[in-house]
């Protein structure tokens, strides 16, 4: 029996989805931009997969602008927003120290351009704190890009109050919804933002395919230059596969919503509190009352993430720990960092995310290894053996 609780890294793809785009990869291959019938039908499938993404997260299906993934929607957001902003000498850009990388970086090569950059802290829970941003806003500042919910401990961000804020400063508001569009109600509107990122692999869609929702009237510039895609807003002829496979993930995320966020809130629950009561020295990491219903993020004392990760995959269970290797080190994650986590918890934690097709017998099984692998872990760095185990992987 294999389990896959890695469902922030990605999920698989839904029969639905797959079958939409298989028949749109066969039957539809006019370019979406062609006057005539391949053309039109071509665009006929965009456009019901724009309507399909606009009500999930309750926008216009004319704000709705086609990427190729999320990172590309958090780098149109920042990049386009400053681009906009620029001649108008408001150069500040603040954003939670929490961030994927794909808002980070961005933030960093502005820095590198002569934009002033503010990261936000977090406080051990793991939430952005709002008197913490009306701290650091200006009158110069462009844009606040806080995340909805953590990718690495599920926690969901005060995003209307946050927004609330950067408007009494004349600021824009992004939202990088990549982990809560699909999981949990996103209503764009009510949530105050004018740009929110989303990605389909997050949520059985493919994988390249993502939008960025931009309020109507928000100053943003294209980052892609070329033809008139998107209105003006994203050049390159349209992936009508994968924006099909977007849309199909949409729609079947927002009929299953209701259903499945109970669903995996049970299972996860379970899985919690099973590692919990049978593992000795593990706590939660993060808040638990404010959070998306298919992450947890548990620390388990005295035993390397790392090994406790390999030693899992031996048995046919797929986690993930939060650190990334980079240059040949790994590096702790730098949201349990934020949030204060002393060295050894940031490198003694696991995330497991669950999802669509997550059953009671996978999280049961986990339940039932761990605490015999966690045993013989920590009993080998007792004795000081090396806890080196061998991997079918190599990490990237
Ligand atoms: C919060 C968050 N933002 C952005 C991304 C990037 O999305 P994509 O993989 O579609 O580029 C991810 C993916 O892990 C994510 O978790």
């Amino acid at each position: 029996m294999r389990v896959y609780f890695d469902y922030n890294a990605t999920t698989p793809v839904a029969a639905d989805v797959v079958e939409a785009m298989v028949r749109v990869t066969r039957d539809t291959f006019g370019n979406a931009s062609s006057v005539h019938h391949f053309g039109q039908q071509a665009k006929a499938i965009i456009d019901e997969a724009r309507s399909a993404v606009a009500a999930l997260i309750n926008g216009d299906p004319s704000e709705v602008v086609f990427t190729a993934g999320g990172t590309e929607s958090d780098n149109f957001a920042v990049r386009g927003v400053a681009d906009a902003f620029e001649a108008t000498g408001r150069k500040h850009l603040i954003a939670s120290a929490i961030e994927h990388e794909a808002v980070l970086n961005t933030l960093r090569a502005l820095a590198r351009r002569g934009w002033r950059t503010t990261l936000l802290p977090v406080d051990e829970s793991g939430v952005v704190s709002p008197e913490r941003l009306r701290e650091v806003m200006t009158g110069d500042t462009a844009l606040v890009s806080v995340m909805h919910a953590n990718n690495e401990i599920g926690t969901v961000q005060p995003i209307r109050e946050l927004a609330g804020i950067a408007h009494e400063h004349g600021a824009l508001m992004h939202t990088d919804a990549v982990q809560s569009a699909g999981k949990i109600a996103v209503d764009a509107r009510a949530l105050g933002a004018d740009l929110l990122s989303l990605s389909a692999h997050k949520f059985n869609g493919p994988k390249g395919a993502g939008a960025l929702w931009i309020k109507r009237g928000t100053r943003i510039q294209p980052i892609l230059t070329g033809g008139k895609h998107e209105r003006n807003r994203r050049a390159g002829t349209e992936n009508v596969p994968a924006i099909a496979g977007l849309g199909a993930a949409a729609q079947l995320a927002a009929h299953k919503l209701a259903d499945q966020q109970g669903q995996v809130g049970v299972l996860r629950d379970r899985l919690e509190e099973g590692i919990l009561r049978s593992v000795p020295g593990t706590v939660v990491n993060g808040a638990r009352t404010s959070r998306v219903p298919n992450t947890t993020n548990i620390s388990f004392d005295r035993v390397e993430a790392e090994s406790l990760l390999i030693a899992l995959d031996l048995e046919g269970i797929a986690v993930s720990t939060g650190s990334a290797c980079s240059s040949g080190s790994l590096e702790p994650s730098h949201v349990l960092r934020a949030m204060g986590l002393p060295p050894h918890r940031t490198q003694n934690s696991l995330r497991f995310s669950l999802g669509m097709f997550s059953t009671v017998q996978e999280v049961d099984r986990v339940i039932d290894v761990l605490p015999r692998l966690v045993e013989k872990l920590r009993s080998l760095t007792r004795t000081g053996r090396s806890v080196e185990l061998s991997s079918p992987h190599e990490r990237g």
